[in-house]
């Protein structure tokens, strides 16, 4: 069995909790400077409400946002190109969907520029971005001209698709299925391509990009 060893070292600023909130403890600290009994208080109240469908509050977005945070991930940059346009985007909503056939799935904000690439040329890769990668990260998550991203990125092309070189691994595939998921769509695609690289991941946690050393010993 592979054993990790993971030793974060955050990259450039280090996590700031948001206002009211503790460094440590990471949750809302106002209750806890009321005093237990007021904080149990709200807790019995709060899970009464959540018994009666009806009285449950409305799911507050920043909150998901904050929660979804806490789900470490690793970062990638999807890439596609048609015969006369090419760009990419940093993502994270991002997974390995089946073996038999070989799937991935990438879920695309629907005005994300990227999606029309994709769409048209019916295909995307998917560049697993190294630690040493953030300045890459940044670019492709940015609204600068598309044609511009890749023009400022080192890559090259393997089955028709930009790659970025320093990647971790890609993996290149034909778009098989396009999901509609509220403001997002999933993209389903086919493995035609793929490799590694070599390095450490880039990671996304709490709303900052992380270097985790992973040492792997086989
Ligand atoms: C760490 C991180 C992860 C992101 N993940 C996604 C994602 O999974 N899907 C998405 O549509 N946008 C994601 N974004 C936002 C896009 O990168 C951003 O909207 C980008 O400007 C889209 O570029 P485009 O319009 O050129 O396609 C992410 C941004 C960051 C910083």
């Amino acid at each position: 069995m592979a054993k990790l060893w993971i030793v974060p070292a955050p990259v450039g600023t280090t996590f700031a909790p948001a206002p009211g909130r503790d460094r440590l403890h990471g949750g809302n600290q106002r209750g806890r400077r009321r005093g237990p009994h007021v904080h149990e208080n709200r807790g019995r109240r709060r899970r009464e409400r959540y018994n009666d469908p009806a009285m449950a509050p409305e799911p507050d977005p920043e909150l998901f946002r904050e929660a979804f945070g806490r789900f470490a991930t690793g970062v990638a940059v999807i890439t596609s190109a048609t015969a006369t346009a090419s760009g990419g985007m940093t993502a994270n909503a991002l997974c390995s969907l089946s073996l038999d056939p070989l799937l991935a799935l990438v879920c695309f904000e629907n005005n994300a520029r990227t999606l029309s690439i994709v769409r048209e040329s019916g295909r995307f890769a998917v560049n697993v971005l190294s630690a040493h990668q953030e300045e890459v990260a940044r670019v492709f998550a940015s609204k600068m001209p598309e044609s511009e991203k890749l023009g400022g990125v080192a890559h090259r092309f393997e089955a028709g698709l930009p790659i970025i070189e320093g990647a971790l691994s890609w993996v290149v595939c034909s778009l098989r299925d396009l999901i509609a998921g509220g403001d997002h769509t999933i993209a389903i695609g086919q493995v035609a391509a793929m490799d590694l690289g070599e390095g450490d991941p880039l990671v996304w946690y709490g709303g900052q990009y992380h270097d985790v050393r992973l040492r792997v010993e086989r």
